[in-house]
This record gives structure tokens, C-alpha cells and sequence, in this order.
């Protein structure tokens, strides 16, 4: 893309400014803001003005979850199943690690924190062994797919380098960058990270497939094998992953997604509940759930709705496949943006300031014709770090993490 052409597509989208200090830009400089441009969706800002986020939802309904008594009970035969299917190399991991991990408050990518108290132990660390007792158990090597951002691709790359990759067979790593979207203060301008730079950030959890396809590693997962992708986030440092159990009950009851879920905690705890949305599977957030969807009960008399997710899918990849021109929504979420000034200096951000565009992975779900929640235990799979002290944080999930003996 050219500086005329750049000017003109601009000019249509409102954000002219853009350009405001290109002539004091280098040629290097120049050719790299030029693309960018060239590689932002400048509609999204437009969204904030018809934002459908809180449209009505459809009927919901309560979603059977297969619980941990009949988990048990049928153990040996899922995890056969399962196990089967690993060592037909038919189900990849990936993680997703492109999130910013700002509420974390650290620079570094948020799987190089160190959660240890004697000795380090990093949340990448912890998940790639908790991976490695699956790969020891099949026997064979999982391939491990890993998603970054353009924010922290190198750090991480390098972070595994240096650490050997935590005893993980390197070439069956794979990294891939997620998309980003541009970000913008409350009247739609979009934000400047610096005079030659625009303001970016990671597109969602809700972009891993598109970005896994962009990256063009379909054919890979294909030539490999894979039919099964298990999609995990980087928070959760108890959590199992490509568990057998988990893979064989979802195959067996032949469902195109398995997802995992725990009893919450509370009825007003703050996770996104397994559902039916008009007969499909789909999750109602904290914040939509209603009292009177608090409140009603199954056939059992027990709560209808007490089931969370907590970010640990198994998805088929036909199914992603044919899903994949679908639009997800998008979510404009209020954040703080760092951006320069009309002066052109750096600006100290505080409190939000403005939006950004995110797809979630949630969304995915109510693509889907069939689901299954399958329960697993709150105290030996769920330690999320979503902050440094309090509830979801380092403090709880170094607890968590005693308590299931893993030695810190
Ligand atoms: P969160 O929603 O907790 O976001 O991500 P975050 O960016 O890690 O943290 P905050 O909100 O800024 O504090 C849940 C999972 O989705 C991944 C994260 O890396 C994490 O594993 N994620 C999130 C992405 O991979 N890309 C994104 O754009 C957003």
C-alpha cells in the first residue's frame, strides 16, 4: 500500500490522524506504519456505535453434564478410548498464550511467572508438566501448538528456548501469532502507540482457529494425524491436558466439542455456565445469569445451572472447519490503551481510556450441534492466575497447587 492509498482508505474510516507525523518518519519507519495500515480493520471502531453485545438471547435451557460419579464409573473405558486416540497422534494441544495478562501486571508473557517459592517454577513449566504425564502414560509425543501475539511472540519463543523447553520434545512445538485489532478511545479514533505506530492488541481467545489457519498449519495438524484439537489457557496450573478420560468420553458420547467444567463454588461465582441456547449447546456468562436461572433447579431438585467452564476444550477439527467462515461476535471491551498524545508524547495510562475488539472462545461453543460438559475435580484441576493477590491469583493457585502436592 502506497501514502495516497493509505490517505484515501483513512480518510473513509475517520482516522486521518494517523498520518499526522509520518513526514517525520524514517523510510524504515514509513514502509512499517504503511503496512500496518494496510493490516488493520478499520471497521471494528465502527462497532462501538451499533454495539449488539447485550442483543436478547435465545431460550436456555439446562445442558446434562456427564458428573464425576458416572466419570468414574466409566473411567477405565474413557481413558482407553482416549489413550487410543493419543497414540494415533488424533488429538493436538494448544495452548492459547497471546492474552495480555494485564490484570497479572507483568511485562514478561504470562506464562514465564515464576509461582515458585523455594525454587522457580514457571506457569509454562507447570503446564508442560502436567502434559508430560499424558505423553508418558500414551507413549507417545503430543504435538503442542502454541499461540502468541505480536506483544510477546519472541519473549515466549525465547523463554522456552532457554529453558530446553521444559523437557518437551522441541520439534513437536509449534508457535503461531495471533491477529490483532486495532484499539481506539470512546469516540472510535483509533490510538497511537508512538508516531509510527498504531495502536494494537491481541483479537480474542476467539481468533486461535482463524489465526491457527492463517498461519497455514491446517495441512500440518492434517499430515500429522490430528482430528482432535484441546485447547487450554495459559492460567490454569493444575489443569490436565489432552486427558484421556476427558478425549474418550468425548468421543464416545459423539460429541463435536468436549469442554470441561467444575461444580462452582457459589451460585454468584464468576464463570461462564454450560447451557442450551435454543437445543444448542452454548454458556451463559456470570453477568447474564439471571436469578431466575440462579435459582432453578434440574429434575434432581439440584441448581440447573452449576456447572463452569474453565477454559479447557476439545474441539473437532472438521467441525472448526466448517465453522470457520462464521462471524463470532465481537466483544468491545473497555481497557486502558497506551497511546501517545497530540503532541506526540507518551501518555501515563491510569484508568480505561478507551476499547478493544475481542472474539472469544466461548462463542465457539454455540457453533456446535453437540457438547459435553464433563465434570472434573475443582481442587486437582482448577488454579487460574488471573491476578497477584486475592481471589484467582499467584496467593490462591500456590495453595491450590500444595494441596495436590506439587512441590513449589
Ligand atoms: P484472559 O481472558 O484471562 O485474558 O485470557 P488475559 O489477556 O490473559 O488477561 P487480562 O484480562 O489481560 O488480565 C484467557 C486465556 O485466553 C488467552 C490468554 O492468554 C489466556 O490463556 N488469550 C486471551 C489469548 O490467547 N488471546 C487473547 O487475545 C486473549
Amino acid at each position: 500500500m502506497n501514502f495516497q492509498e493509505a490517505k484515501q482508505l483513512l480518510e473513509s474510516y475517520g482516522q486521518s490522524h494517523i498520518l499526522t507525523y509520518y513526514d517525520e518518519l524514517s523510510d524504515v519507519e514509513k514502509n512499517a506504519l504503511l503496512e500496518q495500515i494496510e493490516g488493520c480493520d478499520f471497521s471494528l471502531p465502527q462497532m462501538i456505535h451499533n454495539n449488539k453485545e447485550h442483543s436478547e438471547r435465545g431460550k436456555i435451557e439446562p445442558l446434562p453434564v456427564l458428573q464425576l460419579e458416572e466419570v468414574n464409573r466409566l473411567r477405565p473405558k474413557f481413558e482407553k478410548i482416549g489413550l487410543d486416540a493419543i497414540k494415533n497422534t488424533r488429538v493436538a494441544a494448544v495452548l492459547l498464550a497471546g492474552g495480555m495478562g494485564t490484570r497479572l501486571g507483568s511485562d514478561d508473557p504470562k506464562g514465564m511467572y515464576d509461582i515458585g517459592k523455594t525454587k522457580p517454577v514457571y506457569i509454562f513449566q507447570r503446564l508442560i508438566e502436567n502434559l508430560m504425564d499424558v505423553v508418558k502414560q500414551a507413549d507417545t509425543v503430543i504435538p503442542l501448538y502454541i499461540m502468541t501475539s505480536d506483544k510477546n511472540h519472541h519473549a515466549t519463543i525465547n523463554f522456552f528456548e532457554t529453558m530446553n523447553y521444559f523437557g518437551y520434545p522441541k520439534e513437536a512445538i509449534t508457535f503461531f501469532m495471533q491477529e490483532m485489532a486495532v484499539a481506539c478511545d470512546y469516540n472510535g479514533k483509533v490510538y497511537m502507540e508512538s508516531k509510527g505506530v498504531i495502536s494494537v492488541s491481541p483479537n480474542g481467545n476467539g481468533g486461535w482457529f482463524s489465526s491457527l489457519m492463517k498461519a497455514g498449519l491446517i495441512p500440518k495438524l492434517k499430515a500429522q494425524n490430528v482430528e482432535w484439537l484441546n485447547i487450554f489457557s495459559v492460567d490454569n496450573v493444575l489443569q490436565r491436558i489432552c486427558d484421556p478420560c476427558f478425549i474418550g468420553a468425548t468421543i464416545k458420547h459423539q460429541c463435536q466439542i468436549g469442554s470441561k467444567v467444575v461444580k462452582k463454588a457459589a451460585p454468584d461465582e464468576k464463570v461462564g455456565v454450560m447451557c442450551l441456547e435454543d437445543k444448542k449447546p452454548s454458556i451463559v456468562e456470570y453477568y447474564e445469569l439471571t436469578d431466575e436461572l440462579m435459582n432453578a433447579k434440574d429434575e434432581n431438585g439440584d441448581p440447573a445451572y452449576n456447572f463452569g467452564v474453565i477454559l479447557n476444550y476439545l474441539f473437532q477439527l472438521s467441525k472448526l472447519e466448517e465453522i470457520a467462515n462464521r462471524k463470532l461476535p465481537l466483544h468491545i471491551v473497555e481497557k486502558k490503551i497506551a497511546h501517545i498524545d497530540q503532541d506526540g508524547n507518551s501518555v501515563a495510562i491510569e484508568k480505561p481510556n478507551g476499547y478493544k475488539f475481542e472474539t472469544l472462545v466461548l462463542d465457539m461453543i454455540h457453533m456446535a450441534d453437540s457438547c459435553l460438559p464433563f465434570e472434573v475435580v475443582r481442587e486437582y484441576e482448577f488454579a487460574p492466575i488471573k491476578n497477584k493477590t486475592g481471589v484467582d491469583s499467584v496467593e490462591t493457585a500456590r495453595e491450590l497447587c500444595e494441596k495436590c502436592n506439587i512441590s513449589l
